[in-house]
């Protein structure tokens, strides 16, 4: 992963997603400590950085390299921004002792940026032909490639089922199963097609790509981490903010600041009381106006969810 990153990310910019509404919501101390978990090209934190004063500190932390080489290009030598390369799932080790409890607010855009998409090499894309990798990091255990063609009918089942919530799920692990050894990102569409039919099938090859994309690198497992930790950065009244791509991840983050815990069941004392580490401040869950899904159709899926934490925990 690396080369022609300049062209690259002058043609194929990442839109940021709910910018303003996101400045808002996690910014409330403009002196403050900030985390970006998901730098990306850096458009937020160009805006978070805006609207901080001087004495303010912002890590940027992204596991793929090549999106630290875009943000550094766009953030310049900006003294109050440290970038950090690793995954958000461990976010209390990467994150330096010093500002543990310190934190004023965590921002999280999950998913993966158009960059990544848009670069076949990295093997996300479906339109392009490209290796199966879809990490977002070399450090990640799997590629797309292991998946495809090692799990079993079951294992490729349930993950296009599940995280590709792909009905005809069956079907396309069968057929995957049949056409191996398969190759690049084009032989699996082809793959999956044969057994679509009607008028949606790109929205099935999408999901079913999602669906590897998420269980190469771990997705929900490191949503669930970084959640966590972040409990254990911020500091009281610090605010997690999160926009989510898809149903499952939105969950995650819903259940985390309603409750603390992944079911949503909110714990009481001795006394009935509720323990809970976060008041959620988004009463009305946030999505982007029809004018920003219309100047860009990638946000049309995003939900933004606000947690504030109430004590130390
Ligand atoms: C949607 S993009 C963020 C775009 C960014 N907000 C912007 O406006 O340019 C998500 C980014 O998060 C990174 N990412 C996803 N999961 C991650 C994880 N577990 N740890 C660290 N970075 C992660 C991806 O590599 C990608 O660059």
């Amino acid at each position: 992963m690396s080369k022609e990153i300049d062209t690259m990310t002058a043609f194929f910019p990442h839109t940021p997603v709910l910018l303003d509404t996101s400045v808002e919501f996690l910014i409330k101390d403009p002196n403050g400590i900030y985390i970006d978990a998901t730098l990306g090209g850096a458009g937020h934190t160009v805006a978070f950085l805006k609207a901080l004063s001087d004495g303010a500190t912002l890590l940027g932390v992204d596991q793929d390299e090549e999106a630290h080489v875009a943000a550094a290009e766009k953030i310049g030598g900006d003294p109050r921004f440290i970038p950090i390369t690793g995954n958000f799932g461990y976010l209390s080790t990467i994150i330096p002792t010093e500002y543990h409890g310190n934190i004023s607010g965590i921002f999280f855009d999950l998913g993966v940026s158009t960059h990544q998409i848009k670069e076949p090499e990295r093997g996300f894309s479906f339109q392009n032909d490209g290796p199966l990798d879809m990490r977002m990091s070399e450090m990640s255990g799997i590629t797309a490639y292991d998946i495809v063609n090692s799990y079993d009918y079951e294992k490729l089942r349930d993950i296009i089922f599940h995280y590709g919530e792909e009905r005809l799920s069956r079907q396309i692990a069968k057929e995957i199963i049949d056409n191996r050894p398969i190759e690049s990102t084009l032989e699996l569409r082809k793959a999956i097609e044969n057994v679509l039919y009607g008028p949606h099938i790109i929205k099935s090859v999408a999901r079913v790509f999602q669906a590897i994309r998420i269980e190469v690198n771990r997705e929900m497992e490191m949503l669930k981490r970084g959640l966590k930790d972040s409990l254990e950065l911020l500091a009281p009244g610090g605010r997690i903010v999160a926009i989510s791509y898809h149903s499952l991840e939105d969950r995650l983050v819903k259940n985390f600041l309603k409750s603390g815990n992944f079911d949503g069941e909110i714990e009481k004392d001795f006394y009935g009381n509720p323990l809970k580490p976060l008041n959620v401040i988004t009463k009305q869950i946030i999505t982007p106006s029809d004018e920003e899904i219309q100047s860009n159709p990638a946000s049309r899926s995003a939900k933004l969810r606000v947690g504030e934490k109430i004590e130390e925990v």
